[in-house]
């Protein structure tokens, strides 16, 4: 019975800097068959040798690469890989090209019957790369299209973030102990924040940021998946669907953001990068306050920031928990007595978990000071961790859906952000230029809710 991967965009950076690497180091470490397939496409004209050259195929896995040319929207390029691909049993289809070609290449792979059901045993997934639509309706033609072709548990909507081990941790630490749960509520948490800042610009990708901006880029997937595992409440049992269903309640709850609350930034030198209008009005910065409205969490507020060219790269959730009911040392100055209990889940660069706590400082008198108390993941991880790509790759081989997301979740996070593009739509008169390597845009709204620095 063999197994292979079609690998649509192989020449894409995509595959050339996570896809290939993950594969090659999967089948190095034994976790895929070592005589898996490994057949790449992509329009450009080039020999295998060539190909080799273009995307630096790691030397482990070239012995399973075959490569073909061809349009994806060409019956022939279809022909050539159903011909290759002969009678293998075990088959993923991983759609990392730009998605304007993700219905095309659909379409034809049910149409040449290359993905038909296959025997006991075997199997046809497809891994789909975001942006999975640009909006609600453009999201639901994509899940219609595919879903006239394939089952939805045969679909693997990838989103890199749900791979890393520190964001799968989230569950593990809410779910596997008994001590944070009872207080992840209204009742002893004042406000959360989930930042995901980058250092890097739009590197090479003007033209794709263009049309995305960072509110589609990041927030409508990555970030939201943190705050679904953040908000959720405990599954049934911790399997894919059980899991789904709950993120799913998370985004239905979201209330509709309230635009004045909202603030885009653009970092300045933006409008310089290739493939960028001199004029764009495109966000590379944004926050937003949002309520998940249901009797966990009404009222409390969600802080959520991210942008590029910001000082550091850092993804954190910071959860500050009210303060308690009476300040006990009067004489204490109020800049060391106002720090609140956060515990702060970061997620990269650094994985660690610390907890936020006044204590006394030593000497006369009583005065406090804030302290952290500090786990560190690194301290546990023992050899060359298992990268995001990796993992996601590996439970698709096995058929894990837990870390990808389903057809209504996806629709749902579109329903969240389409307000707030509608309400940009023609005035971008509230777009606040920030200075690259500092912590974004200077506004008064991030100051009145603590989110003016990190
Ligand atoms: C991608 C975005 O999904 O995630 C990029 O398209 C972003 O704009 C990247 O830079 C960040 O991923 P990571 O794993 O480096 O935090």
């Amino acid at each position: 019975m063999g197994n292979a991967i079609v690998l649509f965009g192989a020449t894409g950076d995509l595959s050339r800097r996570k896809i290939l690497p993950a594969l090659s180091t999967l089948i190095e470490r034994g976790k895929l068959p070592p005589d898996i397939a490994v057949i790449g496409a992509a329009t450009r004209e080039l020999s295998l040798e060539e190909f080799f050259d273009y995307v630096k195929a790691p030397e482990k896995i070239r012995s399973n690469i075959e490569y073909i040319s061809g349009n994806f929207l060409e019956e022939s390029t279809f022909h050539a890989i159903g011909k290759r691909l002969g009678g293998r049993e075990k088959v993923i289809f991983y759609l990392a090209t730009p998605p304007s070609y993700y219905k095309p290449i659909i379409t034809a792979l049910a149409k040449h019957t290359i993905a038909t059901q296959k025997g006991e045993g075997g199997f046809n997934r497809i891994i789909i790369e975001k942006p999975f639509g640009v909006d609600l309706p453009t999201a639901r033609e994509l899940n219609e299209t595919i879903l006239r072709y394939f089952d939805e548990n045969q679909i693997y909507r990838i989103d890199h973030y749900l791979g890393k081990e520190s964001v799968q941790n989230i569950s593990a630490f809410r779910f596997s102990n008994g001590m944070f749960e009872p207080i992840w509520n209204r009742n002893y948490i004042d406000y959360i924040t989930i930042t995901v800042a980058e250092n890097i610009g739009v590197e090479n990708r003007g033209k794709y940021f263009e049309e995305a901006g960072i509110l589609r880029d990041i927030v409508q997937n990555h970030l939201f998946q943190i705050l679904a595992l953040i908000a959720m409440e405990p599954p049934a049992a911790f399997t894919a669907d059980a899991v789904r269903d709950e993120k799913v309640k998370v985004f239905k709850s979201v209330k509709r953001v309230d635009i004045k609350e909202v603030v885009r930034g653009q970092y300045r030198g933006y409008r310089e990068e290739e493939n960028v209008a001199r004029d764009s009005t495109v966000e590379t910065f944004v926050f937003a306050k949002l309520f998940v409205e249901n009797w966990r969490w009404a009222g409390v507020p969600f802080y959520i920031r991210t942008g590029k060219r910001l000082e550091q790269k850092l993804t954190e959730v910071v959860i500050t928990f009210r303060q308690p009911p009476l300040r006990m040392f009067n004489a204490i100055p109020d800049e060391v007595c106002g720090i609140p209990n956060q515990l702060v889940l970061r997620i990269q660069p650094e994985r660690s978990i610390s907890i936020r706590f006044g204590v006394k400082r030593p000497g006369q008198g009583m005065e406090m000071m804030s302290v952290d108390m500090r786990f560190n993941y690194t301290d546990y991880i023992t050899g060359k961790p298992i990268s995001d790509y990796e993992r996601l790759l590996l439970d698709c081989y096995q058929g894990d859906l837990t870390l990808f997301a389903r057809s209504d979740g996806v629709e749902e996070c579109w329903k969240i952000i389409d307000p707030i593009e509608h309400a940009w739509r023609g005035d971008a008169s509230d777009m606040v230029v920030y200075e690259p390597g500092t912590w974004g845009p200077d506004s008064d709204i991030l100051f009145e809710n603590q989110c003016h620095a990190f």
